[in-house]
Formats: C-alpha cells, structure tokens, sequence
C-alpha cells in the first residue's frame, strides 16, 4: 500500500467485476468471500488499492448498477460482515477497498421509486424522481427525444394507481433504472449519508458512476444529436466538437454536488473519490477534478486512443497539461467492464463504439497480434506519471470473448436493441485462475453466470505464475520497476529522437521508455534494460515493443 494521505496520486488501483472475478460459494456467481480469499494473488500483483464494482441490494438487472438498498450487500454477493472481513483482510495485505457509488439512478425496485408509483402526481414522493407529464394530445408522448444508453427511448410511461396511463419517468439507461432528481434536497442528503455509511464501515472512497451525469438542463430541452454513448457522441476515434453543451451530460451544476460531498469525504483521513466521466477534450475533464471536487477522474481520452504514436502522443501530453493546470494527477486506464478488452481492441483498425461490443458476426480477432499490443500498450502506460487504473484479467492477457452467443447474453443493451448491439457481456466473463479446475478455478464447482471460452484455460493465472515472459509476469515486473523507480510521483519528457510517426520515447525519473509501433526496428540506446513487453530483444525493438531502460 502506498503510504501517506495522498497516496491515490500515484496509486495503481485494480478493478474487481464482483460477479466474475471469484465465486466463494460456488453458485456461478462472484462473491465477496471469493474476493477475500483471492486477495494475496493481487497483493503479490502489486496494486495499491481494488475498486469493487457495485455489490450492493440490486435486482440486477444492469448487472449491480440498479441499486435497491444502498446501504446493503446482495445476498448473492454476501453480507454486511463479509465486506467488514474484506476490509480487514485488505488492511493486512496493504490493499484499500474502494466502493462504487451509484447516484444517478436507483432501481426500479428501491422503496422510493416505488413509493413514488404508489403516490400522485406532483407529492413528494414524485419530486425524488424525473416525473414529467407526456406530450400529445393525451399524454401519449414521451416529454421529449431523449434516448437511453441502452438504446430506445430515455422514458417509459407508467399506469397511476387509479388505473389509468400516467406520467412518464426518466431513465437515461435501462427503464428499471429512474434518474434520482438531484435538486430535491432529500435526494443530495441521502447520498450524503450513504457516503458517511461506506466511510465509517472502513472502505477506501468511492468511484462515482456516471458522475457526468446527475444534474439535467432545466426545461429538459431535446438533444440535438440523439447518440447513446457515455459521451453524447455518435462514435468514437474520430475528432469530433466535444465542447458543445449537452443537456444531460456535464452540467455545470454537478459541481456543486461534488463539492459538498467532498466535505464529506474530508472529515475522513485518507479517503477518495473517482469520477466515472465520460466528457471530453480532457480541459472539460479536468474540471472534475478541481481541488475540491473528485480526487482523480477516469482518462476516457487516453482509453480511447488508438495504438498509434500519434494519437498517444497528443493525449499523454493533453493529459499532463489539463490535469497538471488543476492541480491533479492524471489518471491512465485501458480498460474496464464497458468496453472491449484492450487485448482484442488493439488487434483492429476500427472498433465497435463504446458499449456496443463484439459478437460472432463481427470479424473476429487476431488473437496474438491483439496480445503483443495490449503487452506494448501496458508497459507504455504504467511508465507514465500519475494514477493508474487495472482491470481484472488484463494481467493474464485475456481476450474479450468475441463468440458469445444471444441466449447467454445478460447486457440490457442487447435487450433493448434486439440483438443489434451485443453490449458488454464480451468483457464480463469469469476470469481464469486455475486451467485444469472446474471453471478454471473461478468457482468450486464449476458453476459460471456467463460461459468462459475454452482458451481462457490457456490464460489460467497458475499457467503464467513464476514463467518467465508470462503477461502476469510482465505485470508484476512493471509494477514493481514502478514503485522502484518512484515513477508514479515522477517527471516527464519526451524523448523527441525517439519520437516519430512510427515510434515514442519519454524519459521519467531515470527510466526512459520506448515504443516502437510499426515499421523498422529500433536500435537500443546504452543503459541496463529493466523490463521489455516481449521477451528476446536483440539489441532492437521490434514493432509492437516497449522497453524500459535504466539511464
Ligand atoms: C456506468 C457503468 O460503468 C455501467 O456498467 C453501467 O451500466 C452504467 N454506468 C449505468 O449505471
């Protein structure tokens, strides 16, 4: 664990999938308890802190991001006292629990909402919620062309108690997810209170799902461009006009709501927030994370770039300038529980936008070119200053799994859009631990909620543990090298004879990291190489290889 009160400024931070990172009581599903007992792996990985995704009472039907009782584990993830175990247990190994705080939208099923169907139109229960009346001539029409994430509309109409066809609510993902009306002062000070709930149960701070989200224009005026992604943008990898206001994506008036919950976490020691933001240029980013507002902010830019030197080039610099203004740490991630693994993205020119995912019908991957990059693309990004974000799986190399057929599929989006966009499931599939147990080792009994591809057994951790030039291996090393070399509180130059269309250098503290990308091998400069993403380097780097050399 990195010591000191702002230890996240340089912290690697580890994301759990609850449900598919280890299953403790061998019902197919993930578990606290499997969490804990898997716990010692991560430590051995070298991470600072786990940021759990939600575990909390749901229904589940947006995998956990539909809370029901916030200030409740679901039973199918445990108890109160397990999370209590966790943290304990993470206090031993160095390791910080971070929760995932979900305030945009509750489930469907939490007593307010329906209390608030259960009561008229205009009553306070109402007012917790985005309540509108329909357009047309009976009310027949939605309150205006907002779409959901998920796709379809952004509302759904219910039936009053009376009997007869009602108000619409707000959702801006599934419909069994209505958006919490964030100027009813009921609403901010529960969330407050669930704060102090996590906080004083010992966890680590928060990662603030869709924290771009939360305040919505006054009047709820029609989106120009109707898009379903976290961005409001029609796709990604293309230069865009990010900076025109959108009605519900970052509000200026979120920063208010950030900031009182700041105070909160600051009568605590050591806490943090991290914002889920999906807005960009990253000078709109940066905003979230002012000196009294989010600790870090996700680095969807950097997420978002290609494996190309040009593209990297222009958002590491960004990155540094924008967050380096306000005074924060830029953060680095590569992936996460919504978008395509970064082994298979990088294997393709053109990848589906944010969300949609891959199925069998779209071309399929080439495997091994995916994995050289992802390995490249990793020793890049943890040479950088700053923060840094992991996501259970990467550091065994594994792939999405393209082939996942309809019928196991679990995504709201795939629902929702009968089929056209396949959704996340690709990325959410249990991970491997163990290649010749029953579900590789995810569970006892060889249970899994989503079905593991056959070559996830190659990926096995015990497969890769202790073998030279294993992806976990090569995690591990980095890891190690980073803290050695102070790297994450360090400084940062490129390196401009290494920089090129084809090739990158940067120096931090005493380390200088090169990337080749395509094209002709590089000649090694002298110094002691500490760590190279592919084993067997012949005095050259290779396309598709970093190396980290000592000066
Ligand atoms: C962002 C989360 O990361 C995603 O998984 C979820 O579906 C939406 N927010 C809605 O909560």
């Amino acid at each position: 664990m990195t010591q000191g009160a702002e230890w996240w400024r340089s912290a690697v931070i580890y994301q759990i999938y609850p449900r598919s990172f280890a299953d403790g009581d061998g019902d197919g599903m993930g578990d606290l308890q499997g969490i804990r007992e898997r716990l010692p792996e991560l430590a051995k990985l070298g991470i600072d802190a786990v940021w759990c995704s939600p575990f909390f009472r749901s229904p589940q039907k947006d995998a956990g991001y539909d809370v029901s009782d916030y200030r409740d584990i679901d039973p199918r993830f445990g108890t109160l006292k397990d999370f209590d175990d966790l943290v304990a247990e993470g206090k031993k190994l160095g390791i910080r629990v971070i929760v995932d705080l979900v305030p945009n939208h509750s489930s469907d099923q939490h007593p307010w909402f329906q209390e608030a169907l259960k009561s008229p139109k205009g009553s306070p229960a109402r007012e917790r919620y985005m309540f509108r009346d329909g357009k047309g001539r009976n009310g027949e029409l939605p309150p205006n062309n907002w779409p959901s994430v998920f796709g379809g509309a952004a509302w759904t109409r219910i039936t009053e108690p009376d009997g007869t066809p009602g108000q619409w609510y707000l959702h801006i993902f599934d419909s069994s997810q209505p958006d919490f009306n964030w100027d009813n002062e009921e609403v901010r000070e529960e969330f407050k209170d669930i704060l102090r709930f996590w906080l004083d149960r010992g966890a680590g701070g928060f990662r603030i799902d869709v924290a771009h989200g939360l305040v919505k224009e006054k009047g709820l005026p029609d989106v120009e461009e109707a898009s379903t992604t976290m961005s409001g943008e029609e796709e990604t990898n293309k230069p865009k006009d990010r900076t025109k206001p959108h009605p519900f994506w970052g509000q200026e008036g979120v920063h208010e709501i950030i900031r009182e919950w700041r105070k909160v976490v600051d009568e605590y020691d050591d806490r943090i927030m991290a914002a889920e933001a999906w807005v960009l240029p990253l000078s709109r980013m940066a905003k979230w994370v002012r000196q009294d507002e989010y600790h870090q902010s996700f680095n969807f830019g950097y997420l978002e770039a290609q494996w190309k030197a040009d593209q990297l080039k222009e958002v590491v610099s960004e990155s540094l300038v924008e967050f380096g203004n306000v005074g924060a740490p830029s953060t680095w991630v590569l992936s996460n529980h919504d978008v395509i693994r970064h082994a298979t993205r990088f294997a393709y020119d053109q990848v589906p936008k944010q969300g949609d995912g891959i199925g069998p019908d779209y071309p399929q991957p080439d495997v091994a070119k995916g994995l050289r990059r992802a390995r490249a693309a990793t020793s890049f990004m943890l040479g950088l200053p700053g923060g840094a974000y992991i996501y259970q799986g990467e550091e065994l190399g594994l792939p999405e799994h393209t082939t996942l057929e309809g019928k196991y599929r679990q995504d709201p989006t795939y629902f929702r859009t009968k089929g056209e966009r396949v959704g996340r499931d690709g990325c959410r599939v249990p991970i491997p631990w163990e290649a010749a147990a029953p579900a590789f080792g995810f569970s006892k009994t060889g249970e899994s909620w989503l079905p593991q591809p056959e070559q996830y057994g190659e990926y096995a951790r015990d497969k890769q543990d202790g073998v030279a030039g294993s992806t976990l291996e090569l995690y591990k090393s980095l890891l190690k090298l980073r803290k050695d070399h102070n790297l994450g509180l360090g400084s940062f130059d490129w390196v401009a004879e290494y920089c090129s269309e084809q090739s990158l250098g940067y120096q931090n503290n005493d380390i200088l990291v090169i990337a080749n990308f395509a094209g002709k091998p590089i000649e090694l400069p002298a110094g002691e190489v500490l760590v190279t993403s592919q084993v067997g380097l012949d005095g050259v780097l290779e396309h598709d290889q970093v190396v980290w050399i000592k000066l």
